[in-house]
């Protein structure tokens, strides 16, 4: 296999389904359609619907089910972003290469961009529900996991905290709440989701929930490092973002190389959970193999 050929070929089946799923710029609000199409179709890794779709695989997941809910997963990850970079947050002017949301439109538009394109998320995955009627009962549960996992409970559990830290130091403890429900909630929603699609049993997305919160830990630690070894050309976002918001990160806790053998240690924990499977995803795990060592 090819893994890049692979990847890319993933994109553009993630970016033609969210242009299909994105809303029509028309009417006296066509403002904020232009501000979700600016923010969504930046660009971006895609990494959360591509999960969702390759663990729908996983488990013998086939046909058009799933892509409601890959466009409603990168709509509200796109929401975090867009929020995340607000004045009033992280304060950052370039996102996927481009200037923020906030910036280009405004801040009272930035936040409303990000109240849409949550709210917007909810109008399309439910859209399952007309496409597939024969598939209530998962749809439902895949839709009480997307609400969850996004909520106080989950991401905006985790930015609740990472905010309210900024400036002061804590613990590893502290550190890892924020990091499980900041980064790795939606990644856990992802998977569990593409599970809870193709009909995977509880006990199975119990375990694809344990292994998307390690690939979730991992990716947040890479993003910390990043944040102070690339640089803004080949991550599309500033650097030294959190030391100049004060933020404690795996970085300022043990160390940048201690960080890295953290990205690798948890990272392999999740692969060999993945193993423990009867079906396996060839990309699945060179995915996941390709994150360690991640460059933007
Ligand atoms: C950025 O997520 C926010 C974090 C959780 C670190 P990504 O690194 O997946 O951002 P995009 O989607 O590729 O822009
Ligand atoms: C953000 O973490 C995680 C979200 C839920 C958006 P960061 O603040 O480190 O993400 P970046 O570095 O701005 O992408
Ligand atoms: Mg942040
Ligand atoms: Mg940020
Ligand atoms: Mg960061």
């Amino acid at each position: 296999m090819n893994f890049k050929e692979e990847q890319v070929k993933r994109v553009e089946i993630i970016e033609k389904i969210l242009k299909k799923y994105l809303p029509a710029k028309e009417g006296h609000q066509k403002v904020i359609m232009e501000a979700m199409e600016y923010s969504v179709m930046a660009g971006g890794k895609r990494l959360r619907p591509m999960l969702m779709q390759e663990t729908y695989k996983l488990f013998g997941g086939e046909g058009e089910l799933v892509e409601p809910f890959m466009a409603a997963m990168e709509m509200i990850h796109t929401y975090s972003l867009v929020h995340d970079d607000l004045p009033a947050m992280d304060d950052d002017d370039y996102r996927r290469g481009r200037k923020t949301t906030h910036v280009v439109y405004g801040e009272a538009m930035g936040i409303l961009a990000g109240d849409a394109l949550l709210n917007f998320a909810f109008e399309t995955a439910t859209k399952a529900f007309a496409m597939f009627p024969e598939k209530t009962l998962e749809i439902g549960k895949a839709l009480q996991v997307l609400a969850g996992k996004a909520g106080i409970y989950g991401m905006i559990g985790g930015q609740v905290v990472d905010v309210e830290s900024a400036g002061n130091s804590i613990s590893k403890e502290v550190l890892d709440f924020i990091y499980e429900l900041k980064t790795s909630a939606l990644i856990e929603s992802s998977m569990m989701i593409g599970a809870i699609l193709a009909g995977a049993d509880e006990t199975s997305v119990k375990t694809i929930e344990k292994i998307a919160k390690n690939i979730g830990i991992a990716f947040q630690i890479q993003d910390d490092i990043l944040d102070v070894t690339s640089t803004v050309e080949e991550l599309g976002k500033p650097i030294h973002s959190d030391e100049k918001n004060e933020k404690t990160t795996y970085v300022t806790l043990v160390g940048l190389e201690k960080a890295k053998e953290y990205v690798e240690n948890i990272s392999m924990e999740a692969i060999q959970l993945l193993e423990t499977f009867e079906t396996r995803d060839a990309f699945l795990k060179e995915l996941l193999k390709a994150l360690i060592h991640r460059k933007k």
